[in-house]
């Protein structure tokens, strides 16, 4: 069972966060809940071996985090006269109304430090072709004080950096920063937007960036389930 270690509230949404533990046994799922989600994998349920010896939650938690598909982001700010920005994919709406947004940023980061002291951060949804700008942002390709040469940007009107190709930008001012372990939750209320129509988002998924997103054939008026990955 995840136990609950911290809640906060954010805009008309709270902020849950759970340390990980054993999940309940299979034995109390419900019959009749099985018959009305069949299973659709035919290689049949998951391995479930919690008790063994060797199992090691930390190490599960990391595989299993592999598995979470997450749009590409970089995220960048300004703390006086310095810029900078790194690749992010722990990003995720929190609240409509206020509109808020949060990333997860390591403690041990440059753009945290910036974030902290200045406040302020910008986050980009990269498009499918950018996955070079996301390895440069992650600071794989070039070094720390290079990642914005050749790149066309404005000063937003929050001062951060904002990148002009990209599939959306999002720039916020810090309104909350709560302790995550290694990383801080910042949170920011949301103060402008640009974005463009149609375009496909840049995905991680196992490690790697996905190269095809498949979009369902059927929408809803809600939206449309992604319906393929390709690495
Ligand atoms: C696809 C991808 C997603 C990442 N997501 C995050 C994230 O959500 N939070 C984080 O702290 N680091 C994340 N990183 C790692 C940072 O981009 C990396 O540590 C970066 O070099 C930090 O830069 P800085 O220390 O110059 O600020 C990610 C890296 C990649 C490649």
């Amino acid at each position: 069972m995840n136990r609950v270690v911290g809640i906060e509230r954010g805009g008309n949404h709270t902020v849950v966060e759970a340390a990980i533990g054993a999940l309940p046994p299979r034995s109390s799922v419900p019959d009749a809940q099985e018959q009305r989600f069949p299973r659709v994998d035919e290689a049949g349920p998951i391995r479930r071996d919690m008790e063994g010896p060797s199992h090691d939650v930390a190490d599960e938690y990391r595989k299993a985090m592999r598995d979470l598909a997450a749009s590409v982001t970089i995220v960048t700010t300004r703390c006086g006269n310095e810029i900078h920005g790194m690749t992010a994919s722990a990003v995720c709406c929190v609240s409509l109304t206020p509109p808020l947004l949060l990333v997860c940023i390591a403690k041990s980061t440059r753009t945290h430090r910036l974030i902290a002291e200045g406040g302020v951060f910008a986050v980009h949804l990269l498009l499918q072709a950018q996955r070079d700008l996301a390895d440069r942002f992650a600071g794989r390709l070039i070094g720390c004080d290079e990642r914005f040469n050749g790149l066309a940007y404005d000063h937003g009107m929050t001062g951060a950096p904002v990148l002009l190709d990209c599939l959306a930008f999002l720039e916020c001012r810090v309104t909350a920063a709560h302790d995550g372990g290694d990383h801080t939750i910042f949170i920011g209320s949301v103060e402008d937007v640009g974005r463009r129509e149609g375009g496909r988002p840049l995905i991680y998924f196992q490690g790697d960036y996905v190269s095809d997103v498949a979009l369902a054939t059927s929408t809803t008026e809600r939206g449309a389930y992604v319906a393929g990955l390709s690495a």
